[in-house]
């Protein structure tokens, strides 16, 4: 029998929401910051839709301690957010520029003298643009240097953040940015995909012993991915094989080296074409594999997969916006099908078991690791009516059901110790620009100005009480 969905929520559970610093900062020229991929992307014609850009973004770099307000009068117990790389370590080598680096430790004061717990995101995909000039994150070098922009970090705000998040979604920087082409820097080479991928592993599992070296004790340091579930169409061998095949590119390239200390056998096999992994050297599934103190799980919607031989007809799904290239490296053998339901202006199916799906499997994949729901959320063609209030029934019932799908796995064993929504504030969606709000808060672009929609006081309703509000 499933439980009642008042249950209440563990009393330490955290309520809490997400955003990015190029997503909301905007100031982009200010106090020293140079420009990241992402502003180079942004600003190459063709890019991002209407040709948007980060440079006002929500001017949350002026307005932070009106947002972190907000944020406490909505009820919210904790907020993660990303520090901005070329901001605090402008070139992605040397020495911290402090002003950067005081804006972060403001930040984390107002948070906390307002009760919310900060999470400090250290990568959310704004690579400082130098860093791309040599190479990327396809060559073993940006990884090193990740891990002294970690310890630069962790040094300056370890004696107030306890929680740590080193890569936000390295699948979208790897395959997104170097497969694909929709995100920034925007090339579509396979090969440097893969390495990409790589040289994330390595960066976070430098990056983890870099912050331990410098946090105090309760400090936690985690990792957010963006772990896919992968369906097949049908129980068809082939399109068995398919998800497996898509699975090891979307998640064990990941949590292989991770969670297991390797690749899984079957990825190296099926890109051997590409490549024979050599890049891959002798200490780096050592450093790669450090144990976590909690992972991160964002979690939109499932993929369907088949193989392009068994595929019916039917309506295909592009979940990570249209290009010619492909994200999935070796796979062109393999179709994406729409998941049937109801959708949201992404164009994503809403499908909350998918959610509790993943928790579980995590719980078993990293028995004993605290999991964190790191961002979940919708976007939908909000508007502000006449009486100025934003009505979004569409996003309460998307948070809804996915809050119960949490407190379900609970139920079933998984320790799920908070929920972070995407996002506090509508901003810029990548490629998307500023067409798709995410937001609990609607922002006006034109004024700037802040409106909680319903459900961030649904929302706030349910941090308070504990409770999931009707
Ligand atoms: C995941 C990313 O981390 C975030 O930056 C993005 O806005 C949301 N997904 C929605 O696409």
């Amino acid at each position: 029998m499933p439980e009642p969905l008042t249950v209440s929520f563990p009393p330490a559970f955290l309520w809490g929401a997400a955003t990015s610093a190029y997503q909301i900062e905007g100031a982009v020229r200010e106090d020293g910051r140079t420009p990241s991929i992402w502003d180079t992307f942004s600003h190459t014609p063709g890019r991002t839709a209407g040709g948007d850009t980060g440079d006002i973004a929500v001017d949350h770099y002026h307005r932070y301690r009106d947002d972190v307000a907000l944020m406490a009068e909505l009820g919210l117990t904790a907020y993660r957010f990303s520090v901005s790389w070329p901001r605090v370590q402008p070139t992605g080598r040397g020495p911290a520029v402090q002003v950067g680096l005081d804006f972060y430790r403001r930040l984390v004061d107002e948070l906390l003298a307002h009760g919310i717990k900060p999470a400090v995101t250290l990568y959310h995909w704004d690579l400082p643009q130098e860093l791309e000039d040599a190479g990327g994150w396809p060559e073993r070098e940006t990884a090193l240097r990740f891990a002294e922009y970690a310890h630069l970090v962790g040094e300056a705000l370890g004696d107030r953040v306890e929680q740590w998040i080193t890569l936000n979604e390295p699948w979208c920087s790897a395959f997104l940015g170097y497969g694909s082409g929709v995100h920034a820097p925007g090339r579509t080479e396979p090969l440097a995909a893969l390495r990409a991928a790589h040289h994330l592993n390595l960066a976070h599992g430098l990056g983890v012993q870099a912050l331990r070296s410098v946090l105090p004790p309760r400090g936690s340091v985690a990792v957010s991915l963006n772990s896919q579930v992968i369906r097949p169409l049908s129980q068809h061998p082939a399109d068995l094989a398919a998800a497996v095949r898509i699975d090891d590119l979307a998640n064990g390239v990941f949590h292989g080296p991770l969670l297991h200390g390797a690749y899984p056998a079957t990825l190296l096999e099926a890109t051997s074409s590409l490549t024979d992994w050599s890049f891959v050297r002798d200490g780096d599934l050592r450093d790669i594999r450090r144990p976590l103190d909690a992972l991160g799980l964002n979690y939109y919607t499932p993929a369907v997969v088949s193989s392009v031989e068994t595929a019916p007809e039917g309506p295909r799904s592009d979940t990570h916006g249209a290009s010619a290239a492909s994200p999935w490296p070796a796979a062109d053998d393999i179709v994406f099908h729409q998941v049937p339901g109801e959708r949201t202006d992404m164009g994503w199916t809403v499908d909350p078991d998918g959610l509790h799906q993943l928790i579980m499997r995590y719980t078993r994949e990293a028995p004993g690791v605290p999991l964190y729901v790191t961002e979940n959320g919708a976007a939908y063609e909000d508007k502000v009516d006449d009486d100025g209030r934003v009505r979004d029934p569409e996003r309460v019932a998307y948070l809804h059901g996915h809050l119960a799908a949490v407190r379900r796995a609970i139920a079933d064993g998984a320790d799920v110790r908070g929920y972070y929504l995407w996002s506090l504030l509508d901003n810029f969606e990548w490629a998307y620009g500023y067409a798709k709000r995410f937001g609990a808060v609607h922002v006006d672009y034109a004024t700037l100005a802040r409106t909680p929609k319903s459900s961030a006081l649904w929302y706030g309703r349910a941090a308070r009480s504990g409770q999931l509000p009707p």
